[in-house]
């Protein structure tokens, strides 16, 4: 993204989260102004979870960056007890007037700061796409603050694109991710049991979805 797109969005690396909301605020239920609002699943993980159908009976979900609310509302479908957080509070409140019906948990909350009270909390958690919307410095804490959501045993999906060219400031958004993020994960506790890589990648070189599981 070029430095005059980037100032007209308000993107910042000291204050990475505020053009969320302001991105948001300026939408409505149609996701209008947001650019990677599929307004339903996105295709990979609807083809790896149609594939791979999972028993969320009993189970506890939380949705990373999710935006708009359909994938939590498609892992509601598989029968988890599902949370889903952004930290704009402005796509929460969209998300929460486009399933009215849906009992999934919508709530705003930060990322970057982490939540305490979810640590080990969840069964299955899902990321697409939040690490590569963050500037690379708050790489590590992401990845720890992720890490740590996941209970015993429970599983990890982080879909991301990929390229090989080293992780600038200067090069995003979005900040795709280097192959390196597979060892940062393995690095808390989660080891790599399943990959799924397709070359099919809008920005970067390869799209992968990743499924990680706790010790
Ligand atoms: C590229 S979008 C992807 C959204 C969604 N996961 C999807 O695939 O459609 C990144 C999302 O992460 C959210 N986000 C950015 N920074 C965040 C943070 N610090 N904590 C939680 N969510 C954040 C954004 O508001 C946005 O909805």
């Amino acid at each position: 993204m070029d430095e005059n797109t980037k100032n007209k969005l308000g993107v910042k690396e000291d204050k990475p989260n505020d053009w969320f909301e302001t991105l948001y605020s300026n939408s409505n239920q149609e996701g209008e102004g947001v650019p990677w609002a599929n307004m339903a699943p996105h295709p990979f993980f609807k083809d790896w979870i149609d594939k791979y159908p999972l028993d969320g009976q009993g189970k506890k979900a939380l949705v990373i960056g999710c935006g708009m609310g359909d994938d939590s509302i498609e892992l509601e479908s598989h029968g988890f007890e599902v949370t889903a957080f952004d930290v704009s509070e402005s796509a929460i409140e969209l998300c929460k007037k486009r399933f009215p019906q849906s009992k999934v948990e919508f709530v705003q909350a930060d990322l970057i700061q982490g939540v305490p009270a979810w640590k080990h909390r969840f069964d299955f958690v899902l990321e697409i796409f939040t690490i590569q919307a963050l500037p690379p410095k708050y790489e590590k804490t992401l990845i720890g603050n992720i890490s740590d959501f996941v209970a015993e045993q429970g599983k990890l999906v982080v879909i991301t694109e990929i390229r090989k060219e080293e992780r600038s400031y200067e090069n995003g958004p979005p900040w795709l991710l280097n192959y390196e993020y597979i060892k940062s994960f393995e690095g808390h506790g989660l080891k790599l049991i399943e990959q799924t890589k397709n070359l099919e990648a809008e920005m970067g070189e390869e799209i992968h979805l990743s499924i990680f599981q706790k010790n």
